[in-house]
């Protein structure tokens, strides 16, 4: 199958690169800067684009390929298309002087083509783009020519004069940027690539794949009842029928009746062998006392993996012949974009990623190649119902991380009860379906009010609503007023610990998501 590989240079927008490539029926994935070379040896890459990063190309340890990688892409008849810091590389190693803070944007800009190119064919001469640069390009290099510029950027467009690489310096693969779906569409025209990306073609190979490779073995496979384990399970067992296992583990750390809803959903879907794990007890007592957030996540992972490796003990001494542990694994956990270099700073830790070899097992990750929306998409395809496939991302580790500080019995309770009113009417309102997640918060701290002229001193909730691609970075949702005001309405009536609700109004960046 042909292949783009959009090559890492540490944009918190890489992964969209790849999804809009994906978009247009094109198999694309992320290859590090540093092992670029590795395309060179990869017959089925037809294209490939530089992503953008946050450094200046002069910097020290700035991300860079070499110009001689560059000539042999040229030579192979392989297409580029440079996005914003990688326009300024391209400059950068043909000769030309980088500008440093002058004609710096960040946001909206008016940008104009100054002469025709295959790259904005079928779109007006002058259209709006996404900007995020401090830096830009003085002239351009010998051997390219001058084909866009904005009010604030001259050199905001490139091209070689052989017509192989494209040289941006806006970001195309921003939903605000107009036209940049039809621009990557005619990059892909240019370079020839083949639309061989098709799920349902893919679905059914990965099926047949898993059957060829598990045969008559059996598989493990820890169930949350999100989207991404119940699609992983499903496909695994469509290939190989009731050897799949799904163990679920209520960690005391879950919304009201999640777990009856989830074994039920699961039971509804065929799968024969659920075991269920409580684990309430183990999870809560480890808890206790704890506030730092990562000593709460890693009490969490740790006390998960020992959970999980108790009940798959109990089940191999009962009936055996396990072979693969199955993980639903998407593209996202496994390549990490928006950091310039390998050592970044630890945000989170995630639990997710369980040591298969601790088990004595080898790994099955029918989806490690997908995005979220691609698993949607392919959970539909199997005839999974919606009502799993637009389930909200709920994090592993759960309440832990929308309950601020210490967890006790008392706040556990009070976000149980916010979590479902918001739940309860969010999902009435026609913009449920396009938020990433929505959530309440429960804060560690307390704040005066008054009900019924006496002062109450009680917990604020915070709710949080966010519009994402892939959680990667996120906008926070303008919701009406009148929305905001009922939930919080319910909430100070039915939750008798709440006198504050707050909707939080920061972007990731700078903020993240959940909390914790
Ligand atoms: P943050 O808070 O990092 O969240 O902006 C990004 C997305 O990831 C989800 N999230 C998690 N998912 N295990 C998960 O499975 C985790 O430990 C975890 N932490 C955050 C979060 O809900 C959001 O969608």
């Amino acid at each position: 199958m042909d292949k783009v590989v959009v090559i890492n240079f540490g944009s918190q927008y890489t992964h969209l690169i790849a999804r809009r490539i994906r978009e247009l029926g094109v198999y694309s994935e992320i290859v590090n800067y540093d092992e670029a070379e590795k395309v060179l040896k990869d017959p089925t890459v037809k294209a490939v684009v530089l992503s953008g990063g946050p450094l200046s190309v002069d910097e020290e340890g700035a991300p860079k390929v070499g110009i001689d990688f560059i000539e042999e892409l040229r030579e192979k008849g392989i297409k580029i298309l440079a996005i914003c810091y990688s326009h300024q590389l391209l400059a950068y190693l043909y000769g030309s002087e980088i500008l440093k803070g002058i004609e710096r944007e960040f946001g909206p800009a008016n940008f104009e083509v100054i002469r025709d190119s295959p790259i904005f064919s079928g779109i007006p001469k002058r259209f709006r783009v996404w900007m995020s640069h401090n830096d830009s390009v003085k002239e351009v290099p010998k051997g390219f020519i001058h084909t866009g510029r904005t009010e604030n950027c001259r050199v905001a467009s490139m091209e070689s004069i052989d017509g192989k690489i494209f040289s941006l310096q806006f970001h195309p693969e921003v939903s605000h940027t107009q036209y940049g779906l039809k621009i990557f569409d005619n990059f892909l025209k240019i370079a020839g690539v083949r639309r061989e990306w098709n799920l349902e073609r893919i679905v059914e190979e990965k099926i047949r794949e898993i059957r060829k490779k598990v045969k008559d073995d059996k598989v493990l496979i820890a169930a949350s009842g999100g989207v991404d384990s119940t699609v992983a399970a499903y496909l695994i067992w469509k290939a190989i029928g009731d050897n799949i296992y799904l163990v679920f583990i209520d960690t005391g750390l879950l919304r009201e009746n999640e777990r009856e809803e989830v074994v039920s959903n699961l039971k509804e879907l065929g799968f024969k062998n659920i075991i269920v794990v409580d684990a309430k007890d183990e999870f809560l007592s480890s808890l206790k006392g704890v506030k730092d957030p990562e000593e709460k996540r890693l009490i969490f992972s740790k006390v998960y993996v020992n959970v999980l490796r108790r009940a798959f003990n109990e089940l191999n001494d009962k009936i055996g012949g396990f072979r693969y542990l199955a993980q639903g694994t998407i593209y996202p956990d496994r390549i990490e974009t928006g950091k310039a270099q390998k050592k970044a700073d630890r945000i989170k830790s995630h639990h997710n990623v369980i040591l298969a070899h601790e088990f004595g097992l080898e790994i099955i990750e029918p989806l490690r190649d997908f995005y979220k929306d691609e698993v949607r998409k392919i959970g539909k395809i199997l005839g999974i119902s919606d009502k799993i496939i637009k389930r909200k991302p709920f994090p592993g580790p759960g309440l832990l991380v929308r309950v601020l500080g210490e967890i006790t019995e008392e706040k556990l309770k009070i976000i149980r009860k916010a979590h479902k009113i918001v739940e309860e009417e969010a999902k009435k309102e026609p913009f449920y379906d396009e938020l990433w997640q929505i959530f309440p918060v429960l804060l560690d701290s307390k704040s005066v009010g008054v009900m019924g002229d006496k002062r109450t001193y009680g917990y604020i909730v915070s709710i949080r609503a966010v519009l994402s691609e892939d959680g990667m970075t996120a906008e926070f949702a303008k919701l009406p007023w009148k929305f905001l005001e009922r939930v919080a309405k319910r909430i100070i009536n039915e939750i008798k610990e709440v006198n504050r609700v707050v909707y939080d109004i920061t972007n990731k960046p700078p903020s993240t998501i959940e909390y914790e």
